[in-house]
């Protein structure tokens, strides 16, 4: 498939514009199409306990489900600058479970799958093989 990903890029610098990232000053955009053609997006959110923070995936994952879920195709995040970032490990666990191995993802290096941006994922067959007691 011949995609765009210059509007994708293009809606996680918008979301990115809501950013709420006082503490590092370092706000996200994060933009993904659905299977059904529509996006979803999100912008990381802060709080005054570091940990508590947001990543602007989480946004994005929730916006996903409100919105009556469905597989993420396509992901891109972005910086202050427009740059394509990489997702954070926990945020990867996040794409895999609503995109799978097949999620395209635009780095800064291309396209790359899911499956080579978190190898050898934990995912929910994981938890029927192993048994949960
Ligand atoms: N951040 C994201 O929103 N997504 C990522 O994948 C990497 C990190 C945010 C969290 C925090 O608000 C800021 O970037 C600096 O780590």
């Amino acid at each position: 498939m011949n995609f765009d990903w210059d509007v994708l890029v293009s809606a996680a610098i918008k979301a990115r514009q809501n950013a709420y990232a006082p503490y590092s000053k370092f706000p996200v955009g994060a933009a993904a199409r659905v299977t059904d053609g529509r996006f979803v997006t999100g912008c990381n959110v802060e709080n005054a306990a570091y940990g508590v923070t947001l990543c602007a995936e989480c946004g994005l994952i929730s916006q996903l489900v409100l919105s009556g879920g469905g597989r993420l195709t396509h992901f891109v995040c972005v910086n202050a600058h427009g740059e394509v970032l990489m997702p954070c490990g926990r945020c990867r666990q996040l794409l895999w479970e609503h995109g799978g191995p097949e999620l395209e993802v635009l780095t800064a290096t291309g396209v790359r799958r899911m499956d080579e941006v978190l190898p050898d994922a934990f995912g929910a067959d994981d938890l029927h093989i192993s048994g949960g007691g």
